[in-house]
C-alpha cells in the first residue's frame, strides 16, 4: 500500500504575489514558509535576473528542512536562506543576514495542511498525543494536553471563548472538567468528543453543523499554545525597522480574531498606508477546490 504524503495547498496565492510585485534584484520574506508554496513563487521570479534574494522562515523546524531540501534542487542557493524560527524575530535575521531592509513580506497564518495530518495533536481523529506545538520538536514550552488537563475551568472556558470565539465556551470547559474527575484528556479524538457531546446538548441530534462543533476549540487551545497573537503584533510593531520606503506586506488570516489585529493596525498607523481597502478573500472556484481557503481573508499594505 502507498502511503498518503500530505501536501498543502496555498490559499490566495495569485493575488499574494501579485500585490507583492516582485521584482528581480529585490529582497523578500516569506515568515511562514509551510510547505514552501508562496516562497516557490517568490524564488521563481527572482530567479529570472540577477540579484535578488529571500528569507524564509518557519516555527516549525520540519518545515523549514522539508522546504530547504525541495529548494535546494530547483533553485541557485546564492538566492535564499531558511531559518527554523519566529517570525516575530524578522528584524534580528534581517540585520543578521546583512540587509537594511527588505522590499516586500508575507505571512500566511496559522498551520499547514502538512501540521494537520501528521498526528501533532492538530486534527480531530487523532489518537496520539495533544501537543499542538508549532515546534514541537524542541523542548520548550506549554502543550495543549498541559492546558486542558491542568487548567481551572474558568481559564479554559476564556480561552475558548477569546480565542475560538465559541459561543459554547463555558459548557465545553464544564465538559472538560467533567471528565476529568475520571481520567485525564489523552488524545484529541477524546478531546473532540468531550467537545461535540458539550455542544450536541444544545441542538437536537437532528441539526447539520457547518464546520465540526470541535473546529472553534482546537483553534482556540492552537493560538493560546504557540501564543499566536503575541507573535502577529510583536512582528508588525518590528515591521517599520524592517521594511523599506514603499516596502510592501501581505498577510493573510483565518480568523476574525487575526484580521482585526491586522486590520487596527494599519488603521492606527500612519506610517502604512493599505494597498486594498476592504480584506481581499478567496473567489468560489478556490474554496470549491481548496475548503480550506473558506475562511481566509488578505490584507496588504504598504511602508509610506
Ligand atoms: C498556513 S501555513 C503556510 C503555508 C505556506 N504559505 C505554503 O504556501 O505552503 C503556516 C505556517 O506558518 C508557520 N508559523 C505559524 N506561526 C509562526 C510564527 N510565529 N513564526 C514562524 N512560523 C510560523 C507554521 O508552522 C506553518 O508551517
Amino acid at each position: 500500500m502507498t502511503e498518503r504524503i500530505a501536501r498543502h495547498i496555498p490559499v490566495l496565492l495569485n493575488e499574494a504575489i501579485d500585490i507583492l510585485e516582485v521584482k528581480p534584484g529585490n529582497v523578500y520574506a516569506d515568515g511562514t514558509l509551510g510547505g514552501g508554496g508562496f516562497s516557490e513563487e517568490i524564488l521563481k521570479r527572482l530567479c529570472s535576473g540577477s540579484g535578488g534574494f529571500l528569507i524564509g522562515i518557519d516555527k516549525d523546524p520540519e518545515a523549514a528542512l522539508n522546504v530547504q531540501l525541495k529548494f535546494e534542487l530547483r533553485f541557485d542557493r546564492k538566492k535564499f536562506k531558511l531559518f527554523h524560527s519566529n517570525f516575530d524575530k524578522i528584524d534580528e535575521i534581517i540585520k543578521a543576514e546583512g540587509f537594511e531592509g527588505i522590499d516586500g513580506v508575507v505571512l500566511d497564518l496559522g498551520i499547514s495542511s502538512i501540521q494537520l495530518e501528521n498526528n501533532r495533536g492538530f486534527g480531530f481523529n487523532e489518537e496520539g498525543a495533544i501537543d499542538m506545538r508549532m515546534d514541537a520538536g524542541s523542548e520548550s514550552g506549554l502543550t495543549a494536553y498541559d492546558v486542558i488537563n491542568g487548567y481551572p475551568e474558568k481559564m479554559l472556558a476564556d480561552i475558548i471563548y477569546e480565542f475560538g470565539g465559541e459561543r459554547f465556551s463555558r459548557k465545553i470547559a464544564r465538559n472538560m472538567i467533567k471528565y476529568r474527575e475520571k481520567k485525564l484528556i489523552e488524545t484529541p479524538l477524546e478531546l473532540a468528543g468531550i467537545i461535540r457531546a458539550a455542544v450536541y446538548k444544545n441542538y437536537g441530534k437532528s441539526k447539520r453543523f457547518r464546520i465540526d462543533p470541535a473546529t472553534k476549540t482546537f483553534m482556540a487551545l492552537r493560538i493560546f499554545v504557540n501564543k499566536e497573537y503575541e507573535s502577529l503584533r510583536e512582528f508588525l510593531e518590528k515591521l517599520k525597522y524592517v521594511l523599506n520606503k514603499g516596502g510592501i506586506a501581505v498577510i493573510i488570516s483565518f480568523h476574525s480574531g487575526e484580521d482585526r489585529i491586522v486590520k487596527n493596525f494599519i488603521k492606527n498607523n500612519p506610517d502604512f498606508k493599505a494597498i486594498n481597502k476592504k480584506p481581499i478573500v478567496p473567489k468560489e472556484d478556490e474554496i470549491k477546490l481548496n475548503p480550506r481557503s473558506r475562511s481566509a481573508k488578505l490584507r496588504a499594505f504598504y511602508y509610506v
